[in-house]
C-alpha cells in the first residue's frame, strides 16, 4: 500500500518536471479561467482558496472578483509550481501556501468558496480530501471543480479512453460530493471546459 508521502512524492515529481513550462504550454487559457471564476459568484470582500493553485493562473481573476478587501489564497504541495507562480508575479494577487489540501492550515468555515482546477484527478483520497475542503468553507459556500478542457478532450490529449469509473463522470461525482459535505448544483462537461459547482451543506 502506498503511504501519504509516496503519494506526495509522485505528485511533486510529476509537477516539478512540468512547472517551468506550465504556463507557456497553455497560453490561451486565461479567458476560460476567468469565465469559470465568474460562475463562483464571488462578492467584493469574499474569501476564496485556489486549491492546487499550481502556477496561480486563477489568482488574477479571483482577486479581480473579490477586490482589494477580499482574501485570496493559493495552496499547492509542489514547491516548483509555487516558485513559478512567484516568478509570474501571481503572489501579488493571492497569498501562496505550501500545503496539502488533505490538511489545510485554515480554520473551519473560514472561506466563502474554493476553486480547484485540474486537482481532483490527482487526489489519492478524493472523498476525504473533498471533506477537508468542505471543512474550511462556510455552510452555503461554493466549490468549483474546473478543467479548461472537457473529459473527452483531455482523455484524447493523454491518449486514453474515458472509463465508466472516471471520478469526474456525473454519476460518480454527484455521490462523491454528497458524501463529502457538498451538494452538486451544476455540471458541464463540454469540449472546451469541465465545470462542476457544488454548495457546502448547511
Ligand atoms: C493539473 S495541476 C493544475 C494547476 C493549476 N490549478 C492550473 O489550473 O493551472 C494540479 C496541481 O495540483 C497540485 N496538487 C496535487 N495534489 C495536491 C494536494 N494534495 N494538495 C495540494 N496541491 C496538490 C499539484 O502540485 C499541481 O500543481
Amino acid at each position: 500500500m502506498r503511504s501519504m508521502s509516496d503519494d506526495h512524492t509522485h505528485v511533486q515529481e510529476f509537477f516539478t518536471a512540468r512547472a517551468a513550462d506550465w504556463d507557456s504550454k497553455f497560453p490561451d487559457d486565461g479567458p476560460v479561467y476567468a469565465a469559470a471564476v465568474a460562475e463562483l459568484g464571488l462578492r467584493e470582500g469574499a474569501r476564496v482558496l485556489d486549491a492546487g493553485c499550481g502556477t496561480g493562473r486563477a489568482l488574477p481573476p479571483l482577486r479581480a472578483a473579490v477586490g482589494p478587501s477580499g482574501v485570496v489564497l493559493g495552496a499547492d504541495l509542489t514547491p516548483a509550481m509555487l516558485e513559478a507562480a512567484v516568478r509570474a508575479g501571481r503572489d501579488a494577487d493571492g497569498q501562496l501556501l505550501l500545503a496539502d489540501v488533505a490538511a489545510l492550515p485554515l480554520r473551519a468555515d473560514s472561506l466563502d468558496a474554493v476553486f480547484a482546477a485540474g486537482l481532483i484527478a490527482h487526489l489519492p483520497h478524493p472523498a476525504e480530501n473533498l471533506r477537508e475542503l468542505a471543512r474550511v468553507v462556510r455552510p452555503g459556500g461554493t466549490l468549483a471543480l474546473f478543467h479548461p478542457i472537457g473529459r473527452a478532450a483531455l482523455a484524447a490529449r493523454q491518449g486514453r479512453q474515458i472509463t465508466p469509473e472516471d471520478l469526474r463522470a456525473e454519476p460518480n461525482l454527484r455521490p462523491l460530493l454528497a458524501g463529502s459535505g457538498w451538494r452538486m448544483t451544476s455540471y458541464v462537461d463540454e469540449d472546451d471546459r469541465f465545470l462542476a459547482l457544488a454548495s457546502r451543506d448547511s
